[in-house]
């Protein structure tokens, strides 16, 4: 089974919990897509379901497929979200934000009463911090922003570099108009901790660490799907 095979194998599985009815928060990224083309084959079928993208890039491929969409100030409370993730640890604690869409992915799984995750076994991890965590930064400050990050980050004998995300003509600019800052700052051992911090900077927006948004992960390997609750 290639990668692109346990992405499907992982959203085929996501898509036995969608029901008739349920609004849905639908996430960002390549697993997400193959979540997005099942479940447009079953609202083809007659399953009537609301999404509410996490990006204008899923935004645009749902209306391409005829995924029925509605902007969350239209469903501000959802019942279920399906995203995928860079990694999921055994908590199924999260770092998100590979494809820049972090920000609207935590306010939709926010707003839903269950986020699934969709992976395939490469995503897991022991502990989170082999990929870079993303952070949404405003771009006002941005050089105090990042000093205040490294200086956080510090205080948890943490280190690294702190890159701002190049995009192919220049800075990549999220959905919000903000930029990115991936932190290589290796294994995080106290995850919480990490994000408490973060979140007192006043300069960034939101980081890819999601604790305690997921109820279940789904997991694709050779041998067929898993689930970590
Ligand atoms: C986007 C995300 C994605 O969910 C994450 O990057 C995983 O993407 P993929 O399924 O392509 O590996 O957080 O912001």
């Amino acid at each position: 089974m290639d990668a692109r095979e346990m992405k499907i194998k992982a959203a085929e599985a996501a898509l036995s919990h969608v029901e008739d009815g349920m609004r849905l928060g639908i996430g960002t990224g390549s697993t997400a897509e193959e979540f997005v083309r099942l479940l447009a084959e079953r609202v083809a079928g007659g399953l009537k379901v609301e999404g509410v993208p996490t990006s204008e890039r899923t935004a645009r491929l749902c209306v391409e497929l005829g995924v029925p969409l509605k902007s969350l100030d239209e469903l501000p409370e959802l019942d279920l979200t399906i995203d995928g993730a860079d990694e999921v640890d055994g908590r199924l604690s999260l770092i998100k934000g590979g494809g820049g869409a972090l920000l609207r992915e935590k306010i939709v799984a926010s707003a839903s009463t269950r986020m699934i995750v969709i992976a395939d076994e490469s995503k897991v991890v022991e502990t989170l911090g082999a990929f870079k965590l993303p952070i949404e930064v405003n771009p006002f400050g941005l050089a105090a922003t990042r000093i205040a990050i490294e200086k956080a980050a510090a205080r948890l004998g943490l280190s690294g570099a702190i890159v701002l995300r190049a995009s192919g003509d220049g800075t990549f600019m999220t959905d919000g108009g903000h930029y990115i800052l991936d932190a290589s700052f290796g294994l995080i051992p106290d995850a919480d901790a990490l994000a408490s911090s973060l979140n007192d900077i006043p300069g960034v927006v939101e980081h890819g660490l999601f604790i305690n948004m997921a109820s279940l992960a789904i997991i694709a390997g050779p041998a067929g799907a898993r689930t970590l609750t």
